[in-house]
């Protein structure tokens, strides 16, 4: 299909984070929970992540960040931007965070999930307390306007078709637990709140 072909034309870019598999290893067991990052292309969902990462690891917590490009690199690899796709992308990577939380980790997802009937399914799949749905709150225009990974520019240019905010829809979220304002804090400070929340 034209999505596998777009995947291969590289507009799914490899996510860094600074935490590896050994580093993860060494560090204790903790509360399991579930944070679920929700936003736009480009709202700032994957940096946040890898801070809270990060600082957890520092801390001593054992966490997985679970996130969409590095995901459709492996597991979710045959599944395009189609409503379709994105559906079984959600599913598929809930069920996956259900077992990392099952397994004794703090895992991050971090994935546009646009819809709600998706999210409130992925919630359901947790204990109450288990799962913090974290609207990363980006406008379009300054997520394009950022445009780090220039797929906004090829978007609007019509080279990318079903692109999340221009032409396949996005829900904002109406029961988040934290929503975050890119706009008007630092990506440290939301951070803390994520973290806050963790470990509440
Ligand atoms: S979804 O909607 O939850 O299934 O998407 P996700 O798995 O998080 O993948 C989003 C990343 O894929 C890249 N990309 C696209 N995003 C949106 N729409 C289209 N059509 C598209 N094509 C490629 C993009 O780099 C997204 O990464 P982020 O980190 O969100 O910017």
């Amino acid at each position: 299909t034209l999505d596998f072909a777009l995947r291969r034309a590289g507009n799914i870019h490899w996510q860094h984070v600074d935490v590896d598999k050994a580093a993860r290893a060494r560090s204790k067991a903790q509360v399991p929970r579930c944070a679920w990052f929700t936003g736009l292309s480009g709202s700032g969902k994957s940096s946040i992540a890898n801070l809270v990462e990060k600082r957890l690891h520092a801390m001593g917590h054992h966490c997985y960040i679970l996130d969409g490009d590095n995901v459709r690199h492996g597991l979710n690899k045959d599944l395009g931007f189609t409503d379709e796709d994105r559906v079984e992308n959600i599913r598929r990577v809930a069920e996956v965070a259900r077992l990392m939380v099952d397994a004794g980790l703090i895992v991050l997802v971090s994935f546009i999930s646009p819809f709600r009937a998706e999210r409130r399914m992925a919630r359901a799949l947790f204990d109450v307390d288990e799962f913090i749905e974290v609207f990363v709150s980006t406008p379009l225009e300054v997520a394009e306007g950022r445009d780090v990974k220039g797929l906004y520019a090829k978007a609007r240019a019509g080279s990318i078709p079903n692109f999340t905010g221009i032409d396949s829809p996005y829900e904002v979220p109406e029961r988040a637990e934290l929503v975050l304002d890119t706009v008007e804090q630092t990506p440290e400070a939301l951070a803390q709140l994520v973290i806050d929340r963790l470990l509440e």
